[in-house]
């Protein structure tokens, strides 16, 4: 974990707070934190949430694995401790965007309880759902909608989740999807409902 090198820096509080814009927004500020193996429905699911969140008049907004690692973490790999950074700077991001009145999706494999942890302590109760999309790995494997999982096998890919890489699967998630049974919209659907059922939705 990075250390904090600033000195002499001061934290501003500003006139219009989180309340405010929540109360414009009609919606409480968090994070859907999407954990999973590749292939388990995480982007697609969290994309379906957030189009029905804007349907509904809600905003949202989906910060996506693949994405980020174009732009503001295409410096990190698939090491343990490149994955933690990864995950750590998504964090923040993702606590900026809650603080902003964002209903903030993200979906990243982060497979470390640790890291999903630190994200989890720095939202706190009530502002951060752990969303596990569950499915086997023999199924991820045959949607293997990239094709890593064959090239991970063929040993093209190393340290790739579930063949070479582990993934520690969430204890206590707020959400459990299965996403072996179910299909992309009811999955949605459990989600928009643990959020209303959580009044993080109030319009
Ligand atoms: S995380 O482990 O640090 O959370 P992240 O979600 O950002 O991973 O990126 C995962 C995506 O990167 C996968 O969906 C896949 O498309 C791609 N990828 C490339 N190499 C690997 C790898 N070694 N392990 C897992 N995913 C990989």
């Amino acid at each position: 974990m990075k250390e904090q090198k600033a000195t002499h820096v001061t934290w501003h509080e500003h006139t219009v707070s989180r309340e405010d814009r929540e109360q414009l927004l009609k919606q409480k500020g968090c994070v859907l934190w999407f954990t999973g193996l590749s292939g388990s429905g995480k982007s697609t699911i969290a994309n379906e949430v957030a189009y029905q969140l804007h349907q509904n008049g809600q905003l949202a907004y989906v910060l996506d694995g693949d994405n980020i690692r174009h732009g503001l973490n295409k410096d990190l790999g698939f090491s343990p401790e490149d994955r933690d950074e990864n995950i750590r700077r998504i964090s923040e991001v993702a606590n900026l965007f809650a603080d902003a009145g964002f209903i903030s999706i993200t979906a990243f494999i982060s497979p470390y309880r640790k890291l999903r942890g630190f994200c989890r302590d720095l939202l706190g109760e009530g502002r951060f759902f752990e969303v596990y999309c569950k499915a086997s790995l023999k199924t991820c494997e045959e949607r293997d909608p990239k094709g890593l999982y064959k090239k991970a096998r063929e040993g093209l890919i190393k340290d790739f989740t579930g063949i070479n890489a582990p993934y520690e699967e969430p204890e206590h998630p707020e959400i459990l999807l299965d996403t072996d049974i179910y299909g992309i919209k009811e999955c949605a659907e459990q989600v928009i409902e643990e959020l209303k059922k959580q009044h993080i939705l109030k319009g």
